[in-house]
């Protein structure tokens, strides 16, 4: 049996660029008898630029309903709130007491994000290591995440490799799962998908909401009967990764020919989208309007993860001399 965990930090609402690339994905490993997944919602994380309670709470709900929405079986694995298993913040601590000063210091992203942002707290600067504790207390084998997490997971594998040197087998060392056939997805404007840029598209607004971000894809200014370059128009780049072969080629085609607009196509991208995730839109739905069965949920799988971190927990206080 692998074990597989991952985390997605609740600052934000789920768009179609985390649902595709990395959501769908790891619900498909997860899926498989072999392996149990332990994904989780970081919202100790979110705290670090997201300082506004309410703001926090819906997105950890939204998370767990994008999780559950789009098929994750919370019975077979595990789903839960970061904050629900607090031992973390404890493991973080005696990590911290193992993590070189400098190997923080040069992490990419903390030096790309000390660059950008006004709030450049401790929490960014340890982020790390609190990612790290995340992995090493539940003995995770594989952790699929985005290339930009991937030193991250050096860290993590090295603060793991230096405490067992020292302590003898104590940490389970993790891989990075990389998925390297995984879509960058494109956002209305052509480059990446990201709420940093704006430029996303939530699959879960109300339909006319939804229509009208659809609508505003940006594309050049070709008339209904020009033909038009599938490979360089925004809309039909995002209708490739939601469509099935059958469809994908007809839209090439009318492209290629001439005779569909941007206008038909971007409502061809509207109904599939809408078709595609139907059924995820309605359980969104509900469980947004019944928070308390989220609640239920994420409590069921704190129990279970709890379950599992609490043995790590002791066997390192034990090493560390604290038991
Ligand atoms: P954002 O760029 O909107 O802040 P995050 O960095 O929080 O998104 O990404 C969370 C996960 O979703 C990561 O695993 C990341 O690789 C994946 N992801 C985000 N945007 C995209 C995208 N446009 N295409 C594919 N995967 C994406
Ligand atoms: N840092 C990750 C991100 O921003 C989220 C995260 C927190 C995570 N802890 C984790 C991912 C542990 C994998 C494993 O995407």
């Amino acid at each position: 049996m692998a074990r597989i965990l991952t985390g997605i930090t609740s600052n934000n609402i789920p768009h179609l660029g985390n649902v595709l690339g990395a959501m769908l994905p790891a619900i498909e490993l997860s899926n498989k008898a072999e392996n149990e997944s332990l994904y989780f919602i970081a919202d100790f994380h979110s705290l670090i630029s997201l300082k506004d309670a309410e703001a926090r709470k819906n997105s950890i709900n939204a998370v767990a309903a994008t999780w559950i929405a789009l098929g994750f079986d919370t019975q077979k694995n595990i789903l839960y709130r970061q904050s629900d298993v607090p031992q973390v913040t404890e493991l973080t601590w005696y990590l911290n007491c193992f993590t070189p000063y400098p190997m923080l210091a040069n992490a990419v992203s903390f030096k790309e994000k000390s660059d950008r942002l006004s709030d450049v707290n401790s929490g960014l600067f340890t982020y790390p290591v609190l990612m790290a504790a995340d992995i090493l207390m539940y003995d995770a084998n594989f952790v699929p995440v985005g290339k930009d997490q991937l030193q991250h997971l050096e860290i993590t594998r090295d603060i793991a490799e230096r405490f067992n040197r020292q302590y003898g087998d104590t940490f389970v060392v993790p891989e990075a799962k990389i998925e390297e056939s995984v879509m960058i997805v494109p956002g209305t404007d052509g480059q990446k998908m990201s709420k940093s840029y704006n430029n996303f598209i939530n699959i879960f607004l109300p339909e006319k909401e939804l229509e009208k971000v659809i609508k505003s894809i940006k594309t050049d200014s070709k008339g209904v009967e020009e033909p038009k370059d599938p490979d360089t128009c925004n809309v039909f780049n995002i209708y490739k990764l939601v469509a099935d072969a059958t469809q994908t080629d007809f839209l090439r085609t009318k492209y290629i020919e001439g005779g569909i607009g941007y206008g038909s196509a971007k409502l061809l991208l509207y109904s599939t989208l809408m078709l595609k995730f139907s059924k995820a839109r309605e359980t969104y739905n509900h469980l947004m309007a019944n928070t308390q069965e989220l609640d239920a949920i994420l409590k069921q799988g704190a129990v279970k993860a709890a379950a599992i971190a609490n043995p790590v927990l002791a066997r390192v206080r034990h090493k560390l001399g604290y038991l």
